[in-house]
C-alpha cells in the first residue's frame, strides 16, 4: 500500500542533500536576539536561521513560534540547538582571524544619530550622512566635520557645529544619542527592534558580498597613531571575507585626539584583563 506521500510525490532528483548556502545563526533568544532573527528572516537573509540558546524550553517556544509563521517567510528552515553551545562558540570565536570577528559598535550609535540629525532637518535618515566612531555609547565621536547632505557640508554652513560655542546646539543630537539607550531601557526595559533591525544590515552586507562600508568595531592598532591592540568602531568595507577593508576617513586633529583617548580608556580595561 502506498501512502498519499508516495501516491501525490514523485521523486526525481535523487542526489543527497546540499548544506545550506547561507545559514545565520542567532546565538541567545532573548529580546535581543529575537529581534535580529526577525529582522534577518524577513529581510530573506539565509536560508536556514539557527537559534541557539541554553535555556531550552524559551529556545523551543521561539524556534515553534517563528516557524509556524514560516508561510510568511522565505526561509525554507528555522531550526534549534542547544549545547554548551555559548562555550563552544565562544571557543570558535578566539579562534577566528581578527577580520571575522566583527562587533557591531557603533552601528548603531550612527544609525540613531543619523535618524535624529535627519529629523531635525526634515528629511529621512537614509539622506543624512553622518558617521558616529570609536566606542559604543557614552564616548562615542560623532564626526561632525564629516556630516553632510548630498554633499553639502553642514561644518561649511555652520563653523561652530558640534562645538559647545554652537548658536543651534546640534551636539544636543549627539548627546540625545548617548542618552536614547538609557532613556529606552527607563521607557521599557530592554532595547532589541533598533539593534535588531542594524544586526540585519551588517549581515546583509556579508551575506550578499556587498562590500557596503559600515562603522563596526575593528583592529585599530596603528591607525591614527594609536599604538595599542585595540577594538574601535571605523568605516569598514564589509564583505562575504568580513572586514575587508578600513576606510581611512578625514578627522580633525580635535576628533583624533577623541579617538585616542577611547583607545586609551579601552586598553586601561583589556591589559587587566590579560592577566586573568
Ligand atoms: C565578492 O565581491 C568582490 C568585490 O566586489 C568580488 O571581487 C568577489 O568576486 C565577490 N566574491 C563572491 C564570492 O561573490
Ligand atoms: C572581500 O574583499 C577582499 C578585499 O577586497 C577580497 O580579498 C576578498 O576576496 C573578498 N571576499 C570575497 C568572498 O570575495
Ligand atoms: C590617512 O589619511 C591621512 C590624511 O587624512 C594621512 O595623513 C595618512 O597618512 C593616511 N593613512 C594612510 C595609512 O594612508
Amino acid at each position: 500500500m502506498s501512502s498519499v506521500l508516495q501516491k501525490l510525490i514523485t521523486p526525481l532528483a535523487s542526489s543527497p542533500a546540499e548544506p545550506p548556502r547561507n545559514k545565520v545563526t542567532v546565538v541567545g533568544v532573548g529580546q535581543v536576539g529575537m529581534a535580529c532573527a526577525i529582522s534577518i528572516l524577513l529581510r530573506d537573509l539565509c536560508d536556514e536561521l539557527a537559534l541557539v540558546d541554553v535555556m531550552e524550553d524559551r529556545l523551543k517556544g521561539e524556534m515553534m513560534d517563528l516557524q509556524h509563521g514560516s508561510l510568511f517567510l522565505k526561509t525554507s528552515k528555522i531550526v534549534a540547538d542547544k549545547v554548551d553551545v555559548l562555550t563552544y562558540v565562544t571557543w570558535k570565536l578566539s579562534g577566528l582571524p581578527n577580520h571575522r570577528v566583527i562587533g557591531s559598535g557603533t552601528n548603531l550609535d550612527s544609525a540613531r544619530f543619523r535618524y535624529l540629525m535627519a529629523e531635525r532637518l526634515g528629511i529621512h535618515a537614509s539622506s543624512f550622512n553622518g558617521w558616529v566612531l570609536g566606542e559604543h555609547g557614552d564616548t562615542s565621536v560623532p564626526v561632525w566635520s564629516g556630516a553632510n547632505v548630498a554633499g553639502v557640508n553642514l561644518q561649511s554652513l555652520n563653523p561652530d557645529i558640534g562645538t559647545d560655542g554652537d548658536k543651534e546646539q546640534w551636539t544636543a543630537t549627539h548627546k540625545a544619542v548617548v542618552d536614547s539607550a538609557y532613556e529606552v531601557i527607563k521607557l521599557k526595559g530592554y532595547t532589541n527592534w533598533a539593534i535588531g533591525l542594524s544586526v540585519a544590515d551588517l549581515t546583509e552586507s556579508i551575506v550578499k558580498n556587498m562590500s557596503r562600508v559600515h562603522p563596526v568595531s575593528t583592529m585599530v592598532k596603528d591607525m591614527f597613531g594609536i599604538g595599542e591592540e585595540v577594538f574601535l568602531s571605523l568605516p569598514c568595507v564589509l564583505n562575504s571575507t568580513g572586514v575587508s577593508s578600513v576606510v581611512n576617513m578625514t578627522l580633525t586633529d580635535g576628533e583624533v585626539g577623541q579617538l585616542r583617548k577611547s583607545a586609551d580608556t579601552l586598553w586601561g580595561i583589556q591589559k587587566d584583563l590579560k592577566d586573568i
